[in-house]
């Protein structure tokens, strides 16, 4: 039996499908699955937890980046040294301070090496899926800069765009009366603002990516979009 490695990129806007698209994807695949904003809310988390200013202390912010050892145990869960930090990554104390953690390059620099090592390491938890006479082996990215600087190679790079108005209306569900639609929508376009207009690795479709309108479509439509593009890219191999 032949093995084939794969690398699927896929980067959007905030609450455009993404993280719960690629997770399906990778689980349905069995492939590993790499959550790239869960990397920086977890830098973020760490800064907040230890009184780290992101806009006054950027070299204290690369230090931090630099002593985590960020892992994902299982599909959507992520640990930080050793211990399970999914659900505080949601809190709103990271979402407001991570703006100035996601633009500081030593972090993205630092980051970017932890997630090629982990794209390129092999993992007997994720042994892939059998196609004809091979065994497909792979990993799922997903982020802003996966297709354009992390992954510039990917077999496969998918990049999602949506109406921010449904954006907002998902993540507004989501949130179950936590806020108002208008704060949400305010804050995705602030988020959209920020992903574009950074300096390094700002969010932007790769040249060679496919993109697809997420905006009417629901979580079983968007994996089952990908899963065809898949196959479709093995057809061509
Ligand atoms: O995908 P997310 O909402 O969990 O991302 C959290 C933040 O991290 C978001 O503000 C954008 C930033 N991010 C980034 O700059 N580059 C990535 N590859 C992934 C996320």
């Amino acid at each position: 039996m032949q093995k084939a490695n794969v690398s699927l990129a896929i980067d959007g806007p905030a609450a455009s499908g993404k993280s719960t698209t690629a997770k399906r994807l990778a689980s349905i695949f069995r492939f590993r699955y790499i959550d790239s904003g869960s990397m920086f809310r977890a830098v973020t988390l760490k800064c907040v937890e230890n009184g780290v200013d992101p806009h006054q202390q950027p070299d204290k912010v690369a230090s931090v980046a630099s002593s985590l050892d960020i892992q994902f145990p299982d599909y959507g869960t992520v640990s930080v040294n050793g211990e399970l930090v999914t659900h505080q990554l949601r809190q709103e104390s990271v979402a407001r301070a991570i703006g100035p953690i996601a633009s500081n390059p030593q972090v993205r620099h630092t980051l970017a090496e932890h997630q090629r090592r982990l794209a390129s390491t092999p993992d007997a938890r994720y042994p892939g899926f059998t196609h004809g006479k091979e065994t497909i082996q792979g990993v799922v990215m997903d982020g802003r800069d996966i297709g354009t600087v992390i992954l510039p190679h990917a077999e496969l790079k998918v990049f999602m765009v949506a109406d921010v108005r449904d954006r907002a209306q998902r993540r507004f569900q989501e949130l179950q009366g936590k806020a108002t639609l208008d704060q949400v929508m305010a804050d995705i376009e602030a988020r959209d603002l920020a992903d574009r207009t950074r300096t390094i690795s700002p969010l932007k479709k790769a040249d060679d990516a496919i993109e697809l309108d997420t905006s009417r479509l629901s979580i079983d439509q968007q994996v089952a979009a990908i899963q065809k593009l898949v196959y479709q890219k093995l057809q061509q191999h």
